[in-house]
């Protein structure tokens, strides 16, 4: 074992014994800045209460490009067993965000060594708050993007084998839009409906109702799925209560469908509701887009996997979202799967990774950053 592979995985066991939620990532900020600068790494000054931004400047001035890895870890207890384990009981890293950090640090570690051949700038962004969507948006609002022409991130995957590497172009995961619907009835004694406006039989068709956006609205060429996931409303057995809330999350791949979906929801309700004599209202969270990858970069992508020795395979698009896409709104990026040989999926308790993946996906980083500002730089640049 080499000693950057010993010393990534004492990075990731340190971060994994030491986990913080969503902008709460203090000292795994001021860890992660330790790291940097025993590596003469120069840190940037920003606005971000959590998560930092980090640089590597070539000696010929030249595109940035941007490694991101997200540093939060989740409200779980674990039960993993490994002697590892989080330290803080009711916290987790349950979905490898350890292995992310330790990898792009080890890919900012291995980029140092080859500072005079970089023919430009790699960011390295250490994002907060990817579980609960904020962290992309407050990187790209304080300017962390700023400047930087492609940007490339990964999620650990459990069902691909260590040595193998997920990539390809277009979608590779879902938006995540969360809505509410409020049902406002009038209520009354259940042994007498006809006194009042019933929002639980609203409610009932109108979730029925919904359920014909995906069968009857979006074409077949395409994907979506609406779920709602809670209905709230009543408190009795011979009482009608006067409102219903129900909410739920959309889910697709395509932004043109997510683009259709709310105004679809708003018509079935509305009519729905009027059918009953009901009133309802619709709140919309937007969530990340879908993760969208440029499809030259994504060639790089490949070339920079085989050069390291992964097995390139065609990844399975995951229904769960990422807010790396709110990244590749703004510029070309690409996202992929890194194999990790998991025993659990994401965000269980006795989630793992196989730290035999860490070096290898450093690696990866490494040689795609150099490739991505040799590319560029080159007079067929990629943008
Ligand atoms: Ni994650």
């Amino acid at each position: 074992m080499t000693t950057l592979e010993q010393k990534l995985i004492a990075i990731r066991r340190h971060l994994h014994q030491n986990p913080e939620l969503s902008n709460q990532e203090f000292e795994t900020t001021a860890a992660i800045r330790t790291w940097l600068e025993e590596a003469d790494i120069t840190i940037l000054d920003t606005p971000l209460q959590t998560g930092l931004l980090a640089e590597i400047q070539g000696e010929t001035d030249g595109p940035i490009i941007a490694l991101r890895a997200d540093i939060d870890a989740l409200p779980i207890q674990e039960e993993s067993g490994l002697p590892f384990a989080s330290t803080i009981p009711g916290k987790m890293h349950a979905c490898g965000h350890d292995f992310h950090t330790a990898s792009i640090l080890g890919a900012a570690y291995l980029l140092k060594q080859k500072q005079a051949e970089l023919r430009g700038t790699v960011r390295f962004i250490f994002q907060p708050a990817e579980e609960n969507g904020g962290g992309a948006l407050q990187v790209i609002e304080t300017g962390g993007l700023d400047g930087i022409q492609a940007i490339f991130g990964m999620h650990n995957k459990p069902d691909l084998p260590v040595g193998t590497i997920g990539i390809t172009s277009g979608a590779l995961m879902a938006s995540v839009d969360g809505f509410r619907i409020d049902i406002e009835g009038v209520g009354t004694h259940a042994a007498v409906p006809d006194n009042g406006i019933d929002p639980i039989v609203t409610a009932a068709h109108l979730i029925t109702a919904l359920q014909t956006i995906v069968s009857r609205n979006i074409s077949s060429l395409h994907n979506a799925v609406i779920s709602v996931a809670s209905i709230h409303g009543g408190s009795t057995w011979n009482v009608i209560p006067p409102s219903v809330t129900l909410e739920g999350t959309v889910r697709t791949f395509q932004e043109e469908v997510r683009q259709q979906i709310p105004g679809h929801i708003k018509r079935v309700i509305e009519g729905v509701a009027a059918t009953y004599g009901a009133n309802v209202s619709l709140h919309w969270h937007a969530g990340p887009p879908p993760v969208q990858n440029d499809e030259a970069l994504t060639n790089l992508a490949i070339q920079a996997a085989q050069k390291t020795g992964l097995d390139v395979v065609k990844p399975t698009p995951s229904p769960a979202g990422e807010d790396f896409a709110f990244y590749q709104e703004k510029i070309p990026g690409v996202f992929v799967f890194m194999g990790t040989s998991g025993t659990q999926e994401w965000h269980h308790p006795a989630f793992t990774v196989d730290e035999r993946a860490l070096l290898s996906s450093a690696q990866f980083f490494a040689v795609l950053a150099e490739k991505a500002l040799a590319k560029l730089t080159s007079s067929l640049g990629l943008l």
